[in-house]
C-alpha cells in the first residue's frame, strides 16, 4: 500500500525504445452509433441509457459519433496521427444478436471493413471482445451473476475469433470487469443498475469464468501467433496513514479492487481475505469445482487502465474532510463487505471528471505487476483525461492541460521501463471525444474534438502533440 517512489529522476529527452506502441482507444458502444443496424439488437446499455434518470440529460449511444459510417474517415485521421495501433470493441450483439446462435455476417463484416481499413493504413488492430455491451437477451437470463453467460461469452469469443482471427493479432477478453461487476450490479451507476451486493460478487466470478473460457475459446480459433490479454482497471490503493485499522482497510480493498479479478486470472485463486470480507454477504458457493483453472490460462499480456488512485482509511480513524463519492453518486456501494472503508478525495489537481492527476500511480502500478507478473508483457491500455475543451473562434482547440497529463503519465511509463517494466505500449483514452457512460456527452476525453453538431472531427493540440510523440518516439517539449 506504500507509495514510495524510489527510482531515478526521468532521463531528458524522454525517449521510448522503438518497437514501443504508440496507440489510442475507444469502445464500441460508445462511439459506434447505428444501434438498429444490420441485424444489431439492444445491449443493457441501449436499455439503461433509455431509462430515464440513469445518464447524464438522458443521452443515450444511439448517434454516439456515428463511427459506424465514418469509420473510414476514422482510420485516416489515425494514420495522419501517426498512431500504430488502435484498441476497439466489438459489439456482441451487432455480430450475435440476442447473444447467442449463429453470427450475424453483416455485423461481422463492419469489423472486417474496419481491421481491413486499419492494416491499409499500417495501424495496428487490438480488440476487445467486452466493453461492457451485454446483449439485453442475456442480462434477461439473469445476466453476468448468472454463470450461463460466461459460457455464453465463450461462444461469442469464438466466433469472434474465428471470423477475424486472421487479421487480428492483439486481442484483450474483457475490459475493466471490475466496472461490470460492481458498478453495473453493486452501485448500480452503469447498465445494467442493479443494487444487489451478492449478485455483483456472483457476476465478477463469471467474468472470471468468462475470460477463462473466452481465452480458451480464442486460442482453439485462432492462429498461434496471436495474443491474448485482459484489460484490468486496477486501482492503486493508498491508505491516510500507517494505522494497523487503515492498512488493514486499505488491504481489504485492494482484494475487491484487484486481487478478485488477478488472483485468478494470474495465480489461480482469490485473495484468502476475500472470503473473509465478504463473508456477510456471500458465501461464494457459485464458485464450482474446475472453475479456477477454467479462469486461470495463460495469457500473452497485461493490459492496465490507469487514470487516479484510491485513498482510503478505516470509518474509526478517518480524519474531517471531503469524501471521494467512489464511481458516481449512489447511495449503494460498489464495495460488498466494506461499509466500514471510508474513501478520501486525494490530493492534488483535478481533470473535469474530478479526478486527481497522480502520475506517480501509474508508476506505481506497473511496477506492482512488474514484480506480480514477472515475464509478462504489458501494456497501458487505457490512461487520459477529460477537460470541457471549447474551439477558439478559428475553430482550434487547445488543451494544454491534456498535453500536460499525457506528458507527466508517459514519463511515469518511461520511468518504470527503465526501472525495468516490459512495457510494450500505451494506448491513449481517448482518440475522440465520445459517450462517456453515465455521464453523456459532457465530459471530452478526446485528443480529437467532437462537434456534437455537425459531428465535425478535429484534432486538439494534444492530438498533434501525441503525433509528434508517436512520429519520433520521444515526448515534446
Ligand atoms: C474506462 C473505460 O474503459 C472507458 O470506457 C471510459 O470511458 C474511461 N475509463 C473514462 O472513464
Amino acid at each position: 500500500m506504500a507509495s514510495a517512489e524510489t527510482s531515478a529522476a526521468p532521463v531528458s529527452p524522454v525517449t521510448f525504445p522503438p518497437a514501443f506502441l504508440w496507440g489510442a482507444a475507444t469502445s464500441a458502444y460508445q462511439i459506434e452509433g447505428a444501434v438498429r443496424e444490420d441485424g444489431r439488437t439492444p445491449s443493457i446499455w441501449d436499455t439503461f441509457s433509455h431509462t430515464p434518470g440513469k445518464t447524464a440529460g438522458g443521452e443515450t449511444g444511439d448517434i454516439a459519433v456515428d463511427h459506424y459510417h465514418r469509420y473510414r474517415d476514422d482510420v485516416a485521421l489515425m494514420a495522419e496521427l501517426g498512431l500504430g495501433a488502435y484498441r476497439f470493441s466489438v459489439s456482441w450483439s451487432r455480430v450475435q444478436p440476442m447473444g447467442r446462435g449463429p453470427a450475424v455476417q453483416r455485423g461481422l463484416d463492419f469489423y472486417r471493413r474496419l481491421v481491413d481499413e486499419l492494416l491499409a493504413h499500417g495501424v495496428k488492430p487490438a480488440l476487445t471482445l467486452y466493453h461492457w455491451d451485454l446483449p439485453q437477451e442475456l442480462e434477461d437470463a439473469g445476466g453476468w451473476p448468472e454463470r450461463d453467460t460466461a459460457y455464453r461469452f465463450a461462444e461469442y469469443a469464438q466466433i469472434v475469433g474465428d471470423a477475424l482471427g486472421d487479421r487480428v493479432e492483439q486481442w484483450i477478453t474483457l475490459n475493466e470487469p471490475w466496472c461490470s461487476a460492481f458498478l453495473g450490479y453493486g452501485s448500480g451507476v452503469h447498465a445494467p443498475g442493479r443494487t444487489d451486493a451478492a449478485a455483483s460478487l456472483r457476476a465478477a466470478h463469471h467474468l472470471n469464468l468468462a475470460h477463462g473460457l473466452g481465452t480458451s475459446a480464442l486460442r482453439a480459433a485462432m492462429p498461434a501467433r496471436n495474443t491474448v490479454a485482459v484489460s484490468l482497471n486496477s486501482s492503486v490503493v493508498r491508505t491516510v496513514s500507517d494505522s494497523p485499522a487503515d492498512v488493514a482497510a486499505g488491504r481489504r480493498i485492494d482484494d475487491l479492487a484487484n486481487g478478485v479479478f488477478h488472483g485468478p486470472m494470474l495465480h489461480g485463486a482469490y485473495p484468502a481475505g476475500l472470503f473473509a470480507a465478504t463473508a456477510s454477504v456471500t458465501d461464494w458457493s457459485f464458485v464450482q469445482d474446475g472453475d479456477l483453472e477454467a479462469v486461470n490460462q495463460p495469457l500473452d499480456a497485461l493490459g492496465l487502465n490507469y487514470y487516479t488512485p484510491t485513498l482510503v482509511s478505516a470509518t474509526e480513524s478517518a480524519p474531517a474532510g471531503p469524501r471521494a463519492d467512489g464511481h458516481g453518486a449512489s447511495s449503494f456501494s460498489p464495495w460488498p463487505g466494506a461499509d466500514d472503508v471510508v474513501f478520501h478525495l486525494t490530493p492534488g489537481e483535478r481533470t473535469e471528471m474530478g479526478w486527481s492527476i497522480d502520475p506517480t500511480g501509474l508508476h506505481e502500478l506497473i511496477m506492482r505487476y512488474t514484480r506480480e507478473a514477472p515475464g509478462l508483457p504489458l501494456y497501458i491500455t487505457e490512461n487520459g483525461a477529460a477537460y470541457d475543451d471549447k474551439p477558439d473562434p478559428e475553430g482550434r482547440v487547445h488543451d494544454p492541460e491534456r498535453i500536460a497529463y499525457l506528458h507527466g503519465h508517459l514519463t511515469a511509463v518511461r520511468r518504470a521501463i527503465t526501472d525495468g517494466a516490459d512495457v510494450r505500449g500505451y494506448y491513449l483514452w481517448s482518440l475522440m471525444d465520445n459517450f462517456e457512460w453515465a455521464y453523456g456527452y459532457g465530459k471530452r476525453f478526446g485528443a480529437v474534438y467532437v462537434d456534437y453538431a455537425t459531428l465535425a472531427r478535429t484534432p486538439k493540440s494534444s492530438a498533434r502533440w501525441y503525433a509528434q510523440a508517436a512520429r519520433t518516439g520521444t515526448l515534446p517539449g
